[in-house]
């Protein structure tokens, strides 16, 4: 069967396919988490671009007609790469984010994410290209990964740590706050709580549907089927199948242990 295919790093990306299995309900997915090589987002660019094609191109085996990086570290490094190599459309979450902050800002926009995001600039030249004028905070928030697969998504710890990385954005008055890694949005109510609840908080899962969803419909491939996902892990489907339920609050079944080395 002709699916999407989304991949990520590891179980983050669930967040992303949650958004997507509920705006696209008749589609069904291939998804694909590098369990055995995370985290990416402490790896080179060379590695991430590496790893990222290796994905890519197991998925368009199984058969996919579009092709989802929900890794923003993946997204950040290898989108060009991709899309140069694939034959079908692919899409990051860089951009689509850049596009939900901008129109909604007051002209201070933060970005958080993992070190290697942050270090690539991806978000800071999206944003830039959509509005030149809008200032750009980033900052590296690594530790937010664990507390998220720790189950700890409002925690007194989780909040700890969330004031001490974003004290400084609160304090330079950053109006918008773009959530640059999957694990982000199941802390949205934590970092929400640190920042103000006029401060804006965006990911980029809902925007990504839209513009799949545009897409096949205007190429006349939507699908109208019952829907379901097929998931593919490169090490221990208990682990990710134990923190995958707790990502997207449903049961996770027919997950396969594959090797894309
Ligand atoms: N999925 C990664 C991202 O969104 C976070 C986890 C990792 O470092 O691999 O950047």
């Amino acid at each position: 069967m002709e699916g999407i295919g989304v991949f990520d790093s590891g179980v983050g990306g669930l967040t992303v396919l949650k958004a997507l299995r509920k705006a696209l309900p008749g589609e069904f997915f291939y998804y694909l988490g590098d369990t055995a090589r995370v985290p990416y987002g402490t790896k080179s660019g060379e590695t991430v671009v590496k790893y990222a094609m290796q994905n890519a191109k197991f998925l368009v085996s199984v058969g996919i007609k579009y092709l989802v990086v929900a890794c923003n570290t993946a997204s950040s490094y290898a989108l060009d790469v991709l899309r140069k190599e694939l034959s079908i459309p692919v899409i990051g979450v860089i951009r689509p984010g850049a596009e939900e902050a901008v129109p909604v800002t007051r002209g201070k926009i933060g970005v958080i994410g993992t070190r290697s995001t942050i270090l690539s600039g991806s978000y800071l030249r999206e944003i830039k290209k959509i509005r030149p004028d809008v200032e750009v905070f980033q900052k590296a928030t690594p530790l937010f990964v664990p507390l998220a697969e720790e189950g700890m998504f409002y925690h007194p710890i989780t909040l700890s740590v969330a004031e001490m990385y974003l004290a400084e954005m609160r304090d330079r008055k950053v109006d918008t706050l773009i959530l640059g890694c999957t694990h982000y949005p199941l802390l949205k109510k934590a970092i929400s709580e640190v920042m103000g609840s006029d401060v804006r908080l965006v990911d980029s899962a809902e925007s990504i549907a839209r513009h799949i969803k545009e897409y096949l419909k205007i190429t006349n491939n939507l699908s109208n089927s019952s829907g379901g996902v097929k998931y593919f892990v490169t090490d221990s489907p208990e682990s990710f199948k134990r923190v995958g339920e707790m990502f997207m609050g449903e049961e996770i079944e027919d997950i396969e242990l594959i090797d894309i080395r």
